[in-house]
C-alpha cells in the first residue's frame, strides 16, 4: 500500500494563507477524521524564529490555533522571559491534527503520540512552511519535532540547546513545554526550558 502523505493537498508555491485554507481540506493522514479541525501554523510571514511542537492539544483542536492550551501559556511566559516574544515568531506544529484517544469515562480526549507514519505523511505541510518563513532559526519542542526536522535517530535528552543543521536551516531543540508541565520538579525543568530558548536568543543575534 502506498505510504500516505498530505503532498497532493499542499498547493505548489503557495503562500501562508493558501496554504492555510488547503490544510483545512489535508486528508492525507486518518487523522482528519475524528479531529475538529486542522490546526495550521501562525505568526509574521518573515519571523526570523520559526518553533515547531509535536502536535496541536485538546484546546488547540477546539479554537483551531496553535499552543494556545496550558503548553502554550508556559510557551509564552518562556518566550517572553528569553526576550523573544510570541508576537514575532511563528508557530506550527510537526503534525496538524490533534491525535487522541477517548477517555475511559467522561469526555475527556487523551493525547496520544503520533505514529512516525502520520509525522511523515504531514510533512509536506511544514516543508512548505519553512519555504514561505524562510527563518534564520528553527526550534523544535520535544521528539515528535526534532525527529520530523533532524530524522528518527536524534535524541533531544543528548543535544538539547546546541545548534544543529538540517538541509537548509539552523535547528536547536529542547523540550516540549507540556513536558516541563509534568516534571516531578517543575521549577527545575522550567529553568532548563528557559535555558534553552536563552540560547535560540543568544543565536538570532539582533
Ligand atoms: N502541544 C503541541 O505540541 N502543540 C500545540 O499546539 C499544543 C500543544
Amino acid at each position: 500500500m502506498a505510504a500516505r502523505s498530505a503532498a497532493p493537498f499542499v498547493p505548489e508555491g503557495a503562500d501562508l494563507a493558501a496554504l492555510r485554507a488547503a490544510a483545512r481540506g489535508c486528508e492525507g493522514c486518518d487523522l482528519y477524521r475524528p479531529a475538529t479541525q486542522t490546526v495550521f501554523g501562525e505568526g509574521p510571514p518573515d519571523a526570523r524564529l520559526l518553533i515547531v511542537g509535536e502536535q496541536p492539544g485538546d484546546v488547540e483542536d477546539r479554537e483551531g490555533q496553535p499552543f494556545v492550551g496550558p503548553a502554550g501559556k508556559l510557551l509564552d511566559k518562556a518566550l517572553a522571559e528569553a526576550d523573544l516574544l510570541r508576537e514575532g515568531v511563528y508557530v506550527t506544529n510537526a503534525v496538524k491534527h490533534f491525535k487522541f484517544v477517548p477517555a475511559e469515562r467522561g469526555k475527556r480526549r487523551i493525547h496520544k503520540t503520533p505514529a512516525r507514519g502520520e509525522v511523515v505523511a504531514c510533512l509536506p505541510w511544514l516543508h512548505a512552511e519553512l519555504g514561505q518563513v524562510r527563518p534564520e532559526l528553527v526550534v523544535c519542542l520535544g521528539a515528535t519535532a526534532a525527529k520530523a526536522v533532524l530524522g528518527s535517530a536524534y535524541k533531544v535528552s543528548e543535544r538539547r540547546g546546541q545548534l544543529e543543521q538540517a538541509d537548509d536551516y539552523r535547528v536547536i531543540t529542547t523540550v516540549h513545554p507540556s513536558s516541563v508541565l509534568r516534571a516531578p520538579d517543575r521549577a527545575e525543568a522550567y529553568a532548563a526550558f528557559l535555558a534553552d530558548l536563552r540560547t535560540v536568543r543568544d543565536h538570532l543575534g539582533t
